[in-house]
């Protein structure tokens, strides 16, 4: 299917090579900037010696952005400068798309906002004073309404920008300047499922609606008891893009011996639900039985319960880049996304979910399981509720990376030096996470948060205090992770790995996923499935 897909694709990639990298150099060129100017404020010379390109080229833009003197605002993880300014890296880059495809009026708006953008950053420079949310908010939301419209348009191209510009976050990151704003452009362009997918699940779907012997065989399963038989090995997965979760399935079961033996516990959402059904039924996983739900039937997991879900329908947490898109009246990925987020957050629900369980494996959708994971369940957790790989190998994996430490709430309570660990590849125990109530945790901790004071995005940092002092460290071979983002991974340390981790925005279903990381994620898609062949070749 790869193969295919690049052959029809060659003669437009061909045409725009050109302009991608003149615009990838503009992007470089800028992103080096700030990570020059981050660099010299940590003094953390020793990293720029692996990168001389970049630090001679944002030599010339520092100089240019010191008269608008954003050095300081630019890095603290709340300025709307720097959002603004990363908006409009993105806004320039889709003029060109736009001109290119005679977009005129387009490119026009687009042009007219960069320079509202302008105007008010050189105002907020000249009173010295940085930019307030007010100032900046009605420009951010309609400048992301305009790039959603330029991403749909232009999909394929706007695919490649978003990812190098995800690519150029990654060397942001490990610069130690990846803030909350500008991983969220990002990771919108890593969550946007690719067109072919959206045919795949068309195709499902419809097939779900006609095919009555499918609901039939969803109906069995349904009942199976061997959704609640504790001698077997439980895994469970949230997510709402079919090939991933087939993908982790496929490999979970492809590298075990006995296959009949694992049971797969999947949450989507509606949109998802019956394409999903469609797909598991109607292709081979050697006889593991895997069930499917959605969380629209979750009716206990509503508002009066659950903080997280008051939070998610509150309509000014939905966020610029929701509130923005409604205008346009389409994109079904955002007008739902009290659900897609929540998706997210199902991990802290796991022991209501399946109140009869009594340990689980939890695994994200983007990762690919590549050794026998059955013997996670007769680890010795020693009392602990998570087991997990740690991730303080670096410095910036701590505890005081994730929250705002001068909240006394926190500072009395926690370590700022403990250490992080990653969601992905998890054991819960989940016998020692009703007897310690860590979902009433999570609620208490969400609940204190509510003015979003002690962390911003995500749901890593509510896990981290959730589960403190409740996590058994894993071996880390049980868990690489990385393949999302690091493009410098050992290949030892790949092929030791029993699960790898495609976290980062360079997801491999995207067509600009990391090339060498890619083969280990589709080796387990089967590429001759008829839907597949046909929306990729249509
Ligand atoms: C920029 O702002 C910082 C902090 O507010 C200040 O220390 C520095 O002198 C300013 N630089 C210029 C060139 O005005
Ligand atoms: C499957 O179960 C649902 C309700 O649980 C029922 O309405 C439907 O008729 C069943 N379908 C088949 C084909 O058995
Ligand atoms: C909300 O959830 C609680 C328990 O979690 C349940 O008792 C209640 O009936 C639910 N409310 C609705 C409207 O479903
Ligand atoms: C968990 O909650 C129950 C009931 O709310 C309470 O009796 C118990 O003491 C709590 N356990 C812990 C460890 O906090
Ligand atoms: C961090 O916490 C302090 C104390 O609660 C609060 O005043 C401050 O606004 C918080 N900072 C952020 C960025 O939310
Ligand atoms: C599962 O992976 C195997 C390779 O290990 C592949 O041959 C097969 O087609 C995959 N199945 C599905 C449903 O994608
Ligand atoms: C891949 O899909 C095709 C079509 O559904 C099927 O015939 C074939 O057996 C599948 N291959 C594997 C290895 O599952």
């Amino acid at each position: 299917m790869r193969r295919r897909a690049a052959d029809f694709r060659r003669p437009p990639r061909r045409r725009f090579s050109v302009w991608i990298w003149v615009l990838l150099g503009l992007l470089l060129f800028c992103t080096a900037g700030f990570i020059l100017l981050v660099l010299k404020q940590n003094q953390e010379y020793q990293d720029l010696a692996q990168h001389p390109t970049l630090v001679r080229n944002g030599g010339t833009l520092q100089s240019a952005q010191n008269k608008l003197n954003l050095t300081k605002e630019t890095t603290t993880s709340n300025s709307y400068a720097r959002q603004l300014l990363d908006q409009m890296t993105l806004a320039k880059a889709y003029i060109v798309i736009a001109k290119e495809h005679n977009n005129h009026h387009l490119a026009w708006e687009l042009a007219s906002k960069i320079r509202s953008c302008q105007f008010l950053l050189s105002k907020a420079a000249m009173r010295d004073s940085p930019m307030t949310q007010n100032e900046a908010e009605p420009l951010i939301k309609s400048l992301s309404t305009l790039i959603f419209k330029a991403q749909d348009a232009h999909y394929d191209i706007a695919t490649t920008i978003m990812t190098m510009k995800s690519h150029i976050q990654a060397l942001e990151e490990r610069a130690n300047a990846a803030t909350v704003q500008s991983t969220f452009f990002g990771q919108l362009a890593a969550e946007s499922v690719p067109k072919n997918l959206h045919c795949v699940n068309l195709k499902l779907l419809a097939s779900w609606l006609t095919m009555k012997e499918l609901h039939e065989v969803t109906n069995e399963t349904k009942n199976s008891p061997r959704l609640v038989d504790n001698n077997l090995y439980h895994f469970c997965v949230f997510s709402d893009n079919l090939l991933a979760v087939s993908a982790v399935v496929n490999s979970t079961i492809s590298n075990t011996d006995h296959p009949k033996q694992l049971v797969f516990h999947i949450v989507t959402n509606e949109p998802n639900y019956g394409a999903m059904q469609a797909w598991f039924v109607s292709n081979d996983f050697k006889g593991s039985t895997i069930e499917v739900q959605k969380v629209e039937d979750f009716t206990w997991l509503n508002a009066s319960y659950s903080p997280i879900v008051k939070k998610l329908t509150e309509t000014d947490f939905q966020g610029y880049y929701i509130e923005g898109s409604k205008d346009l009246n389409n994109e079904p990925k955002f007008e739902n996304p009290k659900y897609l987020s929540l998706l997210n957050h199902l991990r802290f629900y796991i022991p209501e979910i399946y109140p009869h369980l009594e340990k689980v494996v939890f695994l994200d959708d983007d990762v690919i399981v590549q050794k026998d994971l059955t013997p996670l369940f007769s680890l010795d957790l020693h009392g602990n509720v998570n087991g997990a790989v740690e991730t303080c190998l670096e410095a910036f994996h701590r505890f005081y990376k994730y929250f705002n430490f001068t909240n006394p709430v926190l500072s009395s309570k926690f370590d700022p030096q403990a250490c992080g660990w990653a969601f992905g590849l998890n054991v819960f125990d989940l016998v020692a996470w009703r007897n310690a109530n860590v979902t009433d945790v999570y609620h208490y901790w969400q609940e204190q948060n509510s003015d979003g004071s002690l962390w911003k995005l995500g749901t890593l940092p509510a896990g981290l205090l959730a589960f403190y002092g409740r996590t058994e460290p894993l071996d880390r071979r049980w868990h690489v992770l990385g393949l999302g983002y690091d493009v410098n991974i050992d290949n030892r340390l790949i092929e030791s790995a029993a699960v790898v981790h495609f976290n980062g925005n360079l997801k491999p279903w995207l067509k600009f996923g990391i090339g060498r990381y890619k083969p280990l994620w589709e080796r387990y898609v089967n590429q001759t499935h008829p839907y597949l062949v046909d929306c990729v070749t249509k």
